[in-house]
């Protein structure tokens, strides 16, 4: 089978297009004909060599859809569709950059659609992430006010829409005044432009500060987003994207205001059942949940892809197809 390979860390031209044996079936395991895969910034820290725990050579990509290819001794059958994410894809073992993976049952779901393969490829590791943050992290409900910190990334529009389709009044942030228009025709109530400072400007929409934060930048603006919290509010720690992720001369009991609680979601398959990601993906079938996506890339595309990723001109997920 064709897969990308990360020998060393480097560029998005560290990955190289070899030839590897189609893994083996294995009792407890299923293998998946990779239809689609979405791109994720996990894999791109890898990528920079900044994910100590993955041991190169690797095929990277913690995500994919296609069809069942092998399940030995499982309640799966040949030629269903199904998704596949986490539990150690394309870190611990590898993953979806290719055209077959062989992975553990406990981390397949089965589907039932006529999404495309590139539609429905953008969404298990963004639905399971996006519905972790507001259930597990957030704790958010209908009516309240969710501040998404960093909200043009996938993860970002994609939890604009679920938090929307909710009741939940969405505001909104980008580095770039050119996005604001994206955010507001996705439906976020306020964009603000985040330079690092948004307490003022929150606080000037909303006094006693909003019910919650979605902080995706990571570290470098965790301190401001507990400023822009009311008492009893949740700020989630779900993304990194400011590459920092350690909070340097952290005071709890002055940097946490009073009655704020501070939470985070770091995501894992096991929190996302088949059921309620099937209710998604139909959702998304039917047009009732309309999530903007990025751009679909073929499979020798891949270093392209990752260039885009650096230069963050994805607007949305971003997806590889091989079918
Ligand atoms: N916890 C979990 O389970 C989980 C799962 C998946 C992803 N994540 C994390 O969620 C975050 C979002 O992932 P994604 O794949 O959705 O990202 P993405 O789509 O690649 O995000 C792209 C956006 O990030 C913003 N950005 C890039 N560099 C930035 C910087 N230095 N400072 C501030 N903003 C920056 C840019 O927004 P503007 O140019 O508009 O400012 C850009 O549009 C990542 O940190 C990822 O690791 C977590």
């Amino acid at each position: 089978m064709k897969a990308w390979v990360l020998r060393a860390p480097g560029g998005p031209q560290a990955f190289t297009l070899e030839e590897l044996p189609i893994p083996a079936p294995r009792p407890g395991w299923v293998r998946i004909q990779i239809k689609a895969f979405g791109l994720n910034r996990s894999e791109y820290f890898t990528r920079i060599g900044d994910s100590p725990s993955v041991e190169l050579p690797r095929v990277l990509g913690i995500e994919c859809v296609g069809v069942v290819d092998a399940a030995p001794g499982s309640d799966l059958v040949h030629g269903q569709k199904v998704a596949a994410m986490m539990n150690g894809m394309g870190r611990q073992f590898n993953g979806s950059y290719a055209e077959y993976t062989l992975v553990p049952r406990t981390s397949v779901f089965p589907l039932e659609t006529q999404l495309s393969w590139g539609r429905l490829g953008a969404l298990p590791e963004m639905l399971q992430t996006c519905n972790g943050s507001l259930h597990l992290g957030l704790g958010v409900e209908s009516g309240e006010t969710l501040l998404i910190r960093g909200g043009t990334s996938s993860i970002g529009l994609a939890t604009l829409a679920l938090a929307r389709a909710m009741g939940v009044r969405v505001w909104s942030t980008s580095r770039s005044q050119a996005k604001v228009q994206m955010l507001l025709d996705a439906g976020a109530e306020r964009v603000f432009i985040d330079q690092g400072q948004l307490r003022e400007a929150v606080r000037e929409r909303a006094p006693g500060g909003v019910d919650r934060v979605l902080e995706l930048i990571g570290a470098s603006t965790l301190k401001d987003s507990l400023q822009c919290v009311r008492p009893g509010g949740v700020v989630c720690m779900t993304g990194i994207l400011g590459g920092q992720w350690v909070l340097p001369d952290f005071e709890p009991m002055m940097h946490i205001p009073s009655g704020v609680r501070l939470s985070s979601y770091s995501g894992g398959s096991s929190d996302i059942g088949p059921d309620t990601l099937q209710r998604y993906v139909s959702l998304i079938e039917s047009g009732a949940l309309q999530i903007q996506t990025g751009t679909l890339w073929d499979f020798d595309q891949l270093i392209e892809a990752h260039r885009a990723m650096d230069a963050n001109r994805s607007k949305g997920k971003m997806v590889v197809r091989l079918a």
